[in-house]
């Protein structure tokens, strides 16, 4: 692995590649080399076959309080228009394989929308989420105002971005922000469990899967089931299909080989 100055990175275990944003002087702050960072990361762990899910978390204390502001402060209009970040957040969007996040204490603007880039979110009790950007006379720039909406409705979505307010993570999972909360001990031993039982799933079928959901957000119902037909025709002609349902005839667990 290269040289990595903002998030550290696990060596592969059990199928789950864990990346670790590593700023805590800064609470995190997403700065663009941490997008980098964990854009090129990302796309190495596609090529890499023994990383079938990864786990995000910003640890045990805090997972994200945003862009970093100091950075921006630095960008006039100009420099935001030439600003990388976009690429690198959409280069991190099109990871295809599973990514579980583990969320402890302050999830806020950038954080939130990196957190909301993730498959399943599992948050500690004393996680809180929010998207102050309005207070720094701005907006989400990484698609809280879109991803948002299609998670927790235009209300609560309206609450969030104008008012700046902070939900805790109960009211979190009551708006299906994120999936499940536990004790902040356990947050990450959590989104480990679950990384690591989606990584003994049949991997052509969990990226599928992963893709038909996703594009149910941006498409008509209609077509939106052509395509989980498409997968589904397309996983017939898998050897993990076969070992499956033979597994199941047999009475034994499959051995999945992503073939
Ligand atoms: N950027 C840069 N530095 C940050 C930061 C951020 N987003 N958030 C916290 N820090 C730094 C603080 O400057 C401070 O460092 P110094 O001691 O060197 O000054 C350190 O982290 C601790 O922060 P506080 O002293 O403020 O800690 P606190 O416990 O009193 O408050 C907080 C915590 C509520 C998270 C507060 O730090 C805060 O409001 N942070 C900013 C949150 C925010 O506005 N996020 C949105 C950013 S814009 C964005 O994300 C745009 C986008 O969509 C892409």
């Amino acid at each position: 692995m290269q040289d990595l100055q903002d998030i550290i990175v696990s060596d592969v275990s059990k199928g789950v590649l864990t990346i670790t944003l590593n700023r805590p002087e800064a609470y995190n702050a997403l700065r663009t080399n941490l997008l980098r960072e964990m854009a090129e990361v990302l796309e190495s762990a596609t090529q890499n076959d023994d990383v079938k899910t990864v786990l995000i978390t910003g640890g045990e204390k805090v997972f994200a309080a945003g862009a970093d502001i100091k950075e921006m402060a630095a960008l006039d209009a100009v420099g935001v228009m030439n600003d990388p970040r976009p690429t690198y957040w959409r280069r991190i969007a099109a990871f295809p394989k599973p990514m579980v996040a583990a969320v402890n204490g302050f999830c806020l603007g950038g954080g939130c929308e990196l957190m909301m880039h993730c498959d399943i979110v599992i948050a500690g009790d004393n996680a809180q989420f929010g998207q102050p950007e309005i207070n720094l006379g701005i907006i989400p720039g990484a698609g809280g105002t879109q991803r948002l909406v299609r998670t927790i409705g235009k209300s609560m979505a309206m609450q969030l971005v104008l008012s700046g307010e902070f939900i805790s993570a109960a009211q979190a999972r009551d708006f299906n922000l994120v999936s499940e909360v536990v004790i902040p001990e356990r947050t990450i031993e959590r989104a480990r469990q679950l990384a690591e039982k989606i990584a003994t799933k049949p991997p052509i079928a969990v990226r599928l899967a992963k893709e038909a959901i996703l594009r149910s957000y941006e498409t008509t119902l209609d077509s939106g089931l052509n395509l989980e037909r498409k997968a589904f025709t397309m996983l017939a002609a898998t050897e993990d299909r076969n070992e499956g349902i033979a597994a199941f005839m047999e009475k034994r667990k499959p051995n999945f080989t992503g073939k």
